[in-house]
């Protein structure tokens, strides 16, 4: 949440503003409640804000264009104290016109800073990122230097924080620090980069440093210094990597929408998530293990922890994971995992579904689990976030990177990589012969084709997207593995179509939902396959006569060839003949393609949705 850049460079023949403006560009799906960037010009500051998408603070430089500067620091902000105002949005400026400071995470002891370091002093809006700013200033003012004044700052600071700061008498230097959210640098030749995340600056240059947990730097032109928590300088030589993907990963391409462009990338999204884990033996690897395997022989119970789409495909895992390990697995949403006192243990593994790595709830609910003795392994799309490092084993899953808000690629890739865990437990534990794994997996190999083939009908779905514009309210139904496709279904249409809808379980509907159908409601149904050893398919198929008979128009998402669908349903997308455990899979397409489409035909930001934001490092 939050996108942060910050530029500086020897010469001002680059408009350093137009860098930041770039990179926050390629941000802005961090947040999109207010925008700004500050610059600083022989001793002053200029600074630009504008409430909501930065197409709003592009309008307000054009009409006072900013002059040539060698540093700039930005900001694109999701709300968490303070509504989106000019006073709120950041960079913030110290009263004293000292310190330019743009900040990511929330300060907890905020208002204990404001009266210990600033006697109470009266304030302009009063949210946190305008206390450390203030405070900043004023031990500034006996520091004299920036990083040493930054130092003392984060030593009494309680929260999560990435700042970039700026002395406004001095613009030879960039200060930054991190704690709890993201902050990496870009190194250039005569240039550097600060930002939240490397696809602000990778169209200038790969070489990137990540800067870890609790570090502070200082960046200039020509050199970039990393300090420890003790403010010791080190050798951060550990901390570089090349970036090894290009900027076309962060264009549309072509598609109208990220999201559009994400979607039809699912089935290179599950392929690459499946390859290049079997070794020349036929065994399943993970991606970083520090324990030994034969841990998981062990453990009694497996705890996945997620939240969002990501808590969904750990609910599809369950039903395989359970069924080929015999194993009982508990889904929980990270956030009321550790309120709950829940019983985990050395012999519990606790799984972390994440695709930024950096979502407060999971990471925090991590941290409870390790304290409680439990191992921890990630299933994460962000290689080297902060999930990949606080986890003790890492099974990555290759969606690439994903921009649109609502998550549709990565999820596609965190089942695939959970049917992949399930196979690799099965086999260590013995559940299941490596014949039956390698059929498993030969089944698993078919999925990307399927998916394509899904896709085939893009048109067609959208088409009937069109005609719904009037919808209120849509329901979504499922049973078994389908269930938490309907959640997931449910959640695409809210998130970005802003159309109420809920997902419930098939069976439960006529415990009481069921009195919210009227003549016309539409209602999605996922049918599972027809032969499903489960026993699932007939009573959905009774689930579809009770609404129908009630007036409500169903549309069926169902397995080539049923001919058991009842007669009057309003629509079908069917779906290539796949097992049962592997549907799941394929269901979530044709509604993620409707969520996109409805809301495209609503003519709302598809890959912007209000009030939300694509990683979610707030508590
Ligand atoms: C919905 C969506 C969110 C995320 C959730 C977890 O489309 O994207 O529900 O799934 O915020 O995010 P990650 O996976 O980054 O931990």
């Amino acid at each position: 949440m939050c996108g942060i850049v910050g530029y500086i460079q020897t010469n001002k023949s680059l408009n350093s503003w137009k860098l930041v403006f770039e990179g926050l560009e390629y941000l802005e799906y961090r947040g999109y409640d207010s925008a700004g960037i500050a610059q600083i010009v022989n001793n002053r500051v200029e600074v630009t804000k504008a409430v909501g998408k930065l197409a709003n603070l592009k309008r307000k430089i054009a009409k006072t264009p900013f002059s040539l500067s060698n540093a700039a620091i930005g900001h694109t902000r999701w709300a968490t104290h303070g509504k989106p105002s000019i006073v709120n949005a950041h960079p913030h400026i110290s009263s004293n016109g000292q310190v330019a400071l743009v900040h990511n995470g929330i300060i907890e002891n905020a208002s204990r800073i404001h009266k210990t370091v600033l006697g109470g002093k009266k304030l302009q809006g009063g949210t946190d990122t305008e206390i450390v700013t203030e405070a900043l200033a004023h031990i500034l003012i006996k520091e004299k230097d920036l990083s040493k004044a930054m130092f003392k700052l984060v030593n009494i600071l309680e929260g999560s924080w990435a700042f970039v700061a700026m002395d406004i008498n001095d613009s030879s230097k960039i200060v930054c620090a991190r704690h709890n959210s993201p902050l990496v640098i870009g190194l250039g030749e005569n240039y550097n980069f600060v930002a939240s995340d490397v696809i602000a600056f990778v169209n200038h240059t790969k070489n990137a440093v990540e800067i870890k947990q609790d570090q502070l730097a200082v960046i200039t032109c020509e050199k970039v210094s990393v300090f420890d928590k003790h403010n010791q300088e080190i050798n951060f030589t550990s901390q570089k990597y090349e970036i090894l993907w290009d900027i076309n990963q962060a264009q549309k391409g072509g598609y109208s929408s990220f999201m559009e462009k994400e979607i039809r990338e699912q089935p290179s999204a599950v392929r690459n998530t499946i390859y290049g884990r079997r070794t020349n033996e036929g065994i399943i690897e993970l991606d970083k293990l520090s324990f030994d395997k034969s841990y998981f022989a062990q453990i009694n119970k497996i705890t996945v922890i997620a939240c969002g789409t990501a808590a969904h495909s750990g609910y599809v895992a369950r039903f395989a994971i359970e069924h080929w390990c015999r194993i009982p697995v508990e889904v929980e949403y990270a956030h009321e995992f550790r309120y709950r006192d829940p019983i985990v243990d050395s012999k519990t593994l606790v799984v972390a579904i994440s695709q930024s790595g950096e979502t407060m709830d999971t990471l925090m609910a991590v941290r409870y689990a390790k304290e409680q003795g439990a191992k921890t392994l990630a299933i994460v799309n962000t290689l080297g976030s902060a999930l990949d490092r606080q986890c003790d084993a890492v099974l990555y899953t290759y969606a690439g990177r994903e921009i649109a808000v609502a998550s549709t690629k990565a999820f596609l890739a965190q089942i695939t990589a959970c049917y992949l865990l399930g196979l690799y437990l099965a086999e260590i534990r013995g559940n299941l012969f490596i014949d039956e794994i390698t059929t498993k997996l030969q089944e698993l190999k078919t999925l990307p084709d399927k998916i394509a083939k899904i896709l085939t009908h893009y048109e067609e779905i959208c088409q009937f997207a069109k005609l719904q514009k009037r919808q209120k309210s849509v329901l979504f139904l499922g049973r078994h593995i389908g269930y938490p496709i309907a959640l997931e279904g449910a959640l695409k249409l809210k998130e970005i179509a802003y159309i109420h809808s809920e997902g419930f379980a098939a069976g439960e509907l006529k415990h009481g939902p069921i009195a919210i159908i009227e003549p016309g409601q539409l209602v999605f149904v996922i049918v599972p396959p027809q032969n499903d050893r489960a026993g699932v398919h007939a009573k959905v198929i009774s689930n579809i006569e009770e609404i129908a008979s009630r007036g409500a128009r169903v549309v069926a998402i169902a397995e080539q060839g049923d001919q058991t669908l009842p007669k009057g349903i309003t629509k079908t997308f069917f779906r290539p003949k796949t097992p049962i455990l592997f549907s799941a899979i394929l269901d979530i397409i044709p509604l993620q393609i409707f969520a996109c489409s409805l809301a495209g035909a609503l003519n709302l930001d598809i890959d912007m949705p209000r009030n939300l934001a694509k990683s979610v490092t707030v508590e």
